[in-house]
């Protein structure tokens, strides 16, 4: 998958016909939209497909977590669908994520990237000592990413302070997901360790996932041509 264009919008929404008019009039002003569990346990396959027509490339964000026999079936179900991105919890193990990526690989040069997501940013050390996991979060997703990269995925999900640390550790082809970004000025919701879109590419983003200063805005295609000018500049 090459993008011109880095910025994929989160569609966190269970109005599939607003899903469908951002899907529309954003084509051309992001590289793709995101669709997660909220949207697709709502509207399943029929509602993919229809924000799908609005000809965005989409990251279908289901987090699967199951036996590496339950997540490959379940990749090979959305297969048809044509994702350009898909995921899956590191967590879930070696065997896991090499079944989920050789899963992907049935749809041949068509397949998705397969991404694994490291640690939840709602988690912090306590809560992950309270899991068992010892050391801290960002040994935890270190540790994770590597496990995912060894296993065949694609790249992972990271906040935008583990951009510097996951690209030295694998390298430039393995790719960064960053969520919890946001533009200069703009309102930060509930998201708490945030960057800029310029910010995080410029430590080695590949992917900038940008949901409500694109979609909460009075014009989102707008919006989004704003983001995108500020990282042409
Ligand atoms: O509206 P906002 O820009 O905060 O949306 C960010 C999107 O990225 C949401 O869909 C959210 O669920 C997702 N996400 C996140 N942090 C993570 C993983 C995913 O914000 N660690």
């Amino acid at each position: 998958m090459t993008l011109e264009n880095p910025v994929f919008c989160a569609l966190d929404t269970t109005d599939l016909g607003r899903a469908e008019k951002l899907a529309r009039s954003l084509k051309g002003s992001v590289g793709g939209a995101k669709i997660g569990m909220e949207f697709f346990n709502a509207h399943g396959p029929q509602g993919y497909r229809a924000v799908a027509a609005a000809g965005l490339p989409i990251f279908l964000d289901l987090k699967l977590h199951d036996i590496p026999n339950t997540v490959a079936g379940g990749i090979r179900a959305i297969l048809p669908l044509k994702p350009a991105i898909v995921n899956v919890h590191a967590a879930g193990g070696a065997a896991m994520m090499r079944a989920a990526a050789d899963a992907a690989r049935e749809a041949g040069s068509d397949r998705p990237l397969v991404i694994g997501v490291t640690m939840l940013t709602s988690l912090d050390a306590s809560d992950l000592a309270d899991t068992g996991v010892s050391g801290t979060p960002s040994d935890h997703v270190r540790r994770l990413a590597g496990l995912a990269a060894s296993s065949g995925l694609d790249g992972v999900v990271c906040s935008a302070h583990e951009i510097e640390v996951l690209r030295r550790d694998l390298g430039k082809e393995f790719k960064l997901v960053v969520p919890g970004i946001r533009p200069a000025g703009s309102d930060i919701a509930d998201q708490k360790r945030i960057m800029t879109p310029a910010e995080a590419l410029a430590l080695g983003a590949d992917i900038l996932v940008i949901g409500r200063p694109i979609t909460g805005a009075g014009d989102p295609r707008a919006a989004a041509e704003e983001i995108g000018r500020f990282l042409a500049a």
